[in-house]
């Protein structure tokens, strides 16, 4: 993921060697081509740790229902060899079961070797011994860092060869991918840059028989994208589905009717492959999210929710979008496209075969009028900022701006907080805690001269690292002169930090996404005698973008002072003895995996404590519903379910009241990630998923470690339900899709509106909202326009309750036509349960 476009990579086509049912993947200047054949295709990502096994099955099923050809996937380097030679490819690290699942459901696979991965992941998925090897310098010409990369990159390769996973052996990866973002940055690394590309390209020619050089695109828009020749495809490798989020931060999403005009704008400008980035986000569990300051969430507001449910309307819009463009591959293969601007902000492109297929797509690139274009003798109305798509050249059977598709309304539901029969809620009795000591406790601390960077001292092992220092003040020293006026000023590159004075919490501070530095200057109380300064700087997930990420540090660099109020009386301590801790003692004594005998559960729970460990067991919440901790009541910190790390919590950071939080966006003009925000005001997060594989029906044990101070009582579980459903159709609205099996118009059909309950075991039970007529609003808050038939209810009724799925022709022959002269739409909300 990274923040421009236009990057160059290389492509490895798995071509030559033959097996049986092998595939042969080439390309020329119009498409990939599968087995000789050009192919207009689309792509979606999905990282492999982002969920479990158990999900995996499932998000791919939806790939494919949604109109996928191919799922593209990172390689995670840091998870999968955590110790320089010791790999790991277990459970949510199982690589090849996740192709082999993908290849089994008859995708393709796009792998991104990496091994640098622009996924906001920690430090870019390298693993942190890298960084210590003598003499290496990352992503650019050095023998120690290619000598590792060319071995990882070995060892994934030989994996996939070994499981015959490549095309050319009758396996799904049609495509590979290494280094990842670099013409974005090579600059900045020099000649040294230049020579390393060349180096990466003849190394992924020596593992695989062609690796052309392949420049593609990524960003939010990309149909103004050239290949740099005209031998090459033009493909769209990460189209922004939406966006990440930071602690702090609003949530950025990205409207439905914008995806589809990026999407649909790619392929009428010759595009022939998209994949979205991201298809389904998921989470960042454990200590994977990268920033530093992304959210434990990976939701991107992509088609698939971060819980694996289907986003709506924006999978089904783009599912839609997907049927229009495959009933247009023939011809689109066929020629390249013919565009022509009949108006300003007007696009008609034609592609046209001399055999008579023909398929065309008319935009109106205007972000605030509608206009109408003639094409081929008819007429046609193209809302602002729209792709009308025509697989015949006649008939409209797409437009990106008219949604089709359900919208559903998830909510979190609560859950009581129970274990086995026990139905208390989450009382007092049902934890045990241990109290962290501040400051150092473990033996293994050590004393340096001077403030240390703390990436470098930890090798990031854990979040936490203490600095403290004992100083000394006579009762005459000029700082203690004024009383309690004594400040204590603290500079760190980052992330964020808890000062204490004397064991007591004095003051914290936090960086974010924009500004990951933190500055602090805080009262102090400080007495003659002896005083202890311990200073526990965290990190919140190391940074992953940008040239020389890998060395921005983080931890309390200085300086550190202690100030009066009196002018000149103040004491550098950076240059001091300081006494370093890696790590907690709860973290030493693992205590994340539930059984220590530091755990008591007296005499009392102690509440808004700082540094607090927390443990309880839980029954998981009935059904099979996507789970959730709501951790409203808590501050900051980390939760371990049956020693399962569910990632960072922070509810208590709040989102700025003045983002540009609005109810509606509008989804006309030019995306950016600041313009469609939502949360402005609420935690950036609040949930934190639970997979339901990671749970048992009972005595699941829950741990947190709470840093600032928090109320355990206070966390519920919640279950992500769909109860809403809604729909709007017009009775001008696009011929249906269902209803086109080839490139030709078989049957003339009317407009049609589809409910369908998400779950098998739901029937639709109420219809809280019914008009035809111009009513307006949106899902949850539909009201009557001035126009509206009276028979409609009754008919929606009679149609859909009681069953999962109901079909509701939306003519005025079906609905009665209560205005004439008035284009008419049919909405409906409905409940299922
Ligand atoms: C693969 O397809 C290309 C044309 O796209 C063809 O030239 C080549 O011979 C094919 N290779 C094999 C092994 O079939
Ligand atoms: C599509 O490709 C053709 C042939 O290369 C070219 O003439 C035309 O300008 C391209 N269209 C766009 C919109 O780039
Ligand atoms: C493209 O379409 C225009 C208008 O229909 C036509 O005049 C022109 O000859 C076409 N160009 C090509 C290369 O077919
Ligand atoms: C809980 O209740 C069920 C029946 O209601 C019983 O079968 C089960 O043994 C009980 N479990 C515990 C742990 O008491
Ligand atoms: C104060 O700290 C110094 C150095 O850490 C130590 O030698 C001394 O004993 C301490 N004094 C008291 C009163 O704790
Ligand atoms: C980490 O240590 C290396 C080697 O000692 C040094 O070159 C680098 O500058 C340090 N990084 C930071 C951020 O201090
Ligand atoms: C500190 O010095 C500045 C100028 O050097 C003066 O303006 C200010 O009043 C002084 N403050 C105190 C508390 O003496
Ligand atoms: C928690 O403690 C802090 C400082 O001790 C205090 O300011 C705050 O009001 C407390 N919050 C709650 C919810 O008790
Ligand atoms: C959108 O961005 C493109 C590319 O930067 C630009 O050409 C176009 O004018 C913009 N459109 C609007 C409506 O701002
Ligand atoms: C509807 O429009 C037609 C022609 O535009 C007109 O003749 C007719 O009177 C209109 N009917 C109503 C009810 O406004």
């Amino acid at each position: 993921m990274g923040r421009r476009t236009f990057l160059l990579f290389f492509l490895l086509l798995a071509a030559t060697m033959s097996y049986c049912f092998a595939i042969n993947v080439t390309y020329d200047g119009r498409a990939l081509m599968i087995d000789g054949k050009r192919r207009v295709l689309v792509s979606g990502s999905i990282h492999y740790p982002r969920s479990t096994p158990e999900m995996w099955p499932d998000l791919i099923k939806k790939s494919k229902e949604g109109g996928l050809d191919i799922i593209e996937t990172y390689v995670f380097w840091d998870m999968h060899e955590p110790g320089r030679g010791q790999f790991d490819f277990t459970g949510r690290k199982d690589l090849v079961k996740f192709i082999k699942l993908v290849g089994e459901a008859g995708l393709y696979v796009f792998l991104r070797i990496g091994p640098y991965v622009c996924a906001e992941w920690n430090y870019g998925g390298f693993p942190l011994w890298l960084h210590y090897l003598p003499g290496i310098e990352l992503r650019i010409d050095n023998e120690p860092y290619k000598a590792e990369m060319k071995r990882f990159t070995a060892k994934i390769v030989d994996m996939m060869k070994q499981e015959k996973l490549y095309a050319s052996q009758g396996g799904p990866i049609i495509l590979s991918q290494i280094e990842n973002e670099y013409g974005n940055i090579d600059w900045e690394y020099g000649d040294k840059g230049k020579s390393y590309l060349n180096w990466a390209a003849q190394m992924a020619a020596s593992m695989n028989t062609e690796s052309p050089w392949i420049n593609t695109c990524n960003g939010f828009y990309c149909d103004q994208f050239t290949p740099n020749s005209n031998q090459k495809p033009k493909i769209f490798t990460e189209l922004w589905s939406g966006w990440f989020s930071g602690w702090g931060d609003p949530v950025p999403y990205r409207p439905t009717e914008d995806v589809a005009f990026s999407v649909a704008r790619f392929y009428q400008r010759n595009g022939t492959l998209v994949n979205y980035y991201m298809y389904h986000g998921g989470t960042n569990f454990g200590r994977t999210s990268g920033g530093p300051f992304i959210t434990t969430s990976y939701d991107y507001d992509a088609p698939i929710d971060e819980y694996g449910l289907l986003r709506q309307p924006k999978w089904g819009h783009l599912r839609d979008l997907h049927k229009a463009i495959k009933l247009c591959e023939e011809a689109m293969v066929t020629n390249v496209g013919n565009t022509t601007s009949p108006d300003s902000n007007l696009e008609v492109t034609i592609y046209e075969t001399g055999s008579g297929l023909c398929a065309a797509f008319l935009a109106n690139l205007d972000p605030q009028s509608d206009k109408t274009v003639n094409f081929r003798g008819n007429s046609y109305d193209l809302p602002a900022w729209s792709v009308s798509i025509l697989p015949d050249c006649k008939n409209v059977v797409y437009n990106t701006a008219k949604v089709n598709s359900l919208t559903t309304m998830p909510k979190f539901v609560s859950e009581p907080f129970k274990n086995g029969n026990k139905t208390s809620t989450a009382s007092q009795s049902s934890w045990s805690w241990f109290q962290e000591p501040v400051g150092i406790s473990s033996k293994n601390a050590f004393v340096l001269p001077g403030l240390v960077e703390q990436i470098n001292t930890t090798g990031d092992r854990s979040d936490y690292l203490w600095y403290s220092l004992s100083t000394h003040l006579e009762p005459n020293d000029p700082l203690l002169r004024d009383g309690s006026s004594i400040l204590l000023h603290v500079d760190s590159l980052g992330h964020a930090l808890y000062a204490f004075a004397n064991g007591k919490l004095a003051g914290s501070g936090k960086g974010s996404v924009s500004n990951q530095k933190v500055s602090i200057e805080i009262p102090v109380a400080l007495e003659p005698g002896n005083n202890t300064i311990d200073l526990l700087s965290m990190t919140v997930g190391l940074s992953n973008y940008g040239a020389f990420f890998d060395k921005k540090g983080a931890g309390i660099t200085g300086p550190v002072e202690l100030k009066g109020s009196s002018n000149g009386s103040s004491i550098d301590l950076s240059s001091q003895q300081w006494t370093y801790q890696i790590g907690l003692e709860g973290e030493q004594s693992n205590l994340y995996k539930g059984s220590s005998t530091l755990w008591v559960s007296k005499p009392s729970l102690p509440k808004n404590t700082t540094l607090t460990w927390y443990k309880t067991t839980f029954s998981a919440p009935p059904g099979t519903s996507p789970v959730a901790i709501d951790f409203q009541g808590m501050g900051k910190g980390h939760a371990w379910v049956n020693g399962q790390g569910i990632g960072r919590y922070w509810p208590s950071n709040i989102a700025s009241a003045n983002g540009n939080c609005v109810a509606s966006c509008n989804y006309r003009g030019n995306y950016s990630q600041s313009k469609c925000l939502t949360n402005c005001g609420k935690p950036t997060q609040q949930y934190n998923h639970v997979p339901r594989s990671w749970l048992k029906t009972s005595d699941n044990v829950l741990v947190l470690l709470e840093e600032m101070g928090g109320d355990p009582t206070k966390i519920s579980f919640v279950t992500r339900e769909i109860e809403r459903l809604c729909s709007r159709v017009s009775e001008s609205y696009p011929i249906p899709l269902d209803f086109w099996t080839s490139n030709h118009l078989t049957r003339k059909t009317k407009p049609t509106l589809s409910l369908e309950c998400p779950s098998q075991k739901q029937v639709i039970t109420g219809i809280q909202f019914v008009s035809f007529g111009n009513p307006h609003g949106t899902c949850g808050s539909f009201n009557h326009g001035r126009c509206r038939s009276k028979e409609a209810r009754r008919i929606v009724h009679k149609a859909c309750v009681g069953k999962r799925r109901c079909d509701i022709e939306v003519t005025v022959e079906n609905l009665g036509n209560p205005c004439a002269n008035v284009t008419k739409s049919l909405v409906v909300e409905a409940s299922c349960s």
